[in-house]
């Protein structure tokens, strides 16, 4: 597959492969390294976690992402994802203490108090790891080895993103793909309401968009998009069409896909909705639509 690119200026090195340790990545970094300043510099990959606006520029400029709690650090390390580093409040130490010998990155053991001054809350999962993205892959290699992929059109709410890609591995979507201007897979929000499952499904962003229609039909896939159209057929009579790769796409919160979109796109799918409600939630609306077409609604 086709290293890409990674998002923003992040480094692009090669998994596996050190481009530029931080300090401690040497091999020499077994035990935790016990920080009590919070404004200690090598704690900086954690400042201002809150600051949404900040962090959603300064992690793909800086090439690294957070993963919060055990459960997520070990997904993204079994995923391939590099550790730059980890921070861990001591009551964690223990539950961590396989994953501290076998990284090389450098561990800091960082009291609740500092640990919450440092990030800008009360880090309850008690284990954080600055993580380095990787470069993404080239829609077409997704495209060439997948058969259902949701795209996402604007979608700008992390929360969203996450529940989205959490049905998409539930459901058993090959892949998703983003039109440039959606909110970020791998911020810290995302990633936790996914459960991880950002770092299992493949994705990639789309150059351009709705250009990418055009991407999406040289692969051979039915562009489907989910619209609240009234010339849209029913969702039950698309899936029932079973076609052999099919791109479902889905709109932004608020104003829905753009009209161009529906217009390029070979279809529009609507799901009926009752008692008056207009429309559903985009996370909601694409967890229907992936069970639909997928082989368990068979
Ligand atoms: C909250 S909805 C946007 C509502 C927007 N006012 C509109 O008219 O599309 C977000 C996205 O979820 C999908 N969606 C929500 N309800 C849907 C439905 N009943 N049928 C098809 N798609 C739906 C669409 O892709 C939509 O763009």
């Amino acid at each position: 597959m086709t290293a890409r690119r990674a998002e923003g200026t992040g480094r692009t090195g090669a998994q596996g492969v050190d481009t530029a340790a931080p300090e401690g990545g040497t091999g020499a970094a077994r035990d935790p390294i016990s920080v009590e300043d919070p404004g200690d510099p090598r704690l900086g990959d954690y400042t201002g976690l809150t600051d949404v606006r900040l962090r959603r520029v300064r992690e793909p400029a800086e090439g690294l992402f957070i993963a919060e709690g055990e459960k997520v650090i070990r997904r993204a390390l079994a995923a391939g994802y590099e550790m730059r580093s980890m921070l861990l409040t001591p009551k964690w130490a223990d539950a961590m203490r396989d994953v501290v010998a076998g990284t090389r990155a450098p561990v800091y053991s960082v009291g609740p108090e500092a640990a919450e001054r440092v990030t800008g809350y009360h880090v309850h999962r008690g284990a954080l790891a600055s993580m380095r993205r990787k470069p993404l892959p080239d829609p077409a290699d997704l495209l060439a080895d997948a058969r259902r992929v949701a795209v996402l059109e604007a979608v700008n709410d992390h929360t969203n993103i996450g529940a989205l890609f959490r049905s998409a591995a539930a459901l058993g979507m090959d892949a998703v793909l983003l039109s440039p201007d959606c909110a970020d897979p791998l911020y810290r929000r995302s990633v936790k309401v996914s459960m991880g499952a950002v770092l299992q499904v493949p994705w990639t962003r789309l150059e351009s968009w709705p250009g990418g229609i055009d991407v999406l039909r040289e692969a051979g896939y039915v562009t489907a998009a989910l619209a609240l159209d009234e010339n849209a057929v029913g969702l039950g009579e698309f899936a029932a069409r079973r076609h052999p790769r099919t791109a479902l796409i889905l709109g932004s919160e608020g104003e829905g896909l753009r009209p161009s979109t529906v217009a390029a796109a070979d279809v529009a799918v609507r799901i009926p909705m009752s008692a008056g409600v207009d429309s559903l939630n985009v996370a909601a609306a694409a967890a229907v639509a992936f069970y639909a077409t997928g082989p368990a609604a068979v």
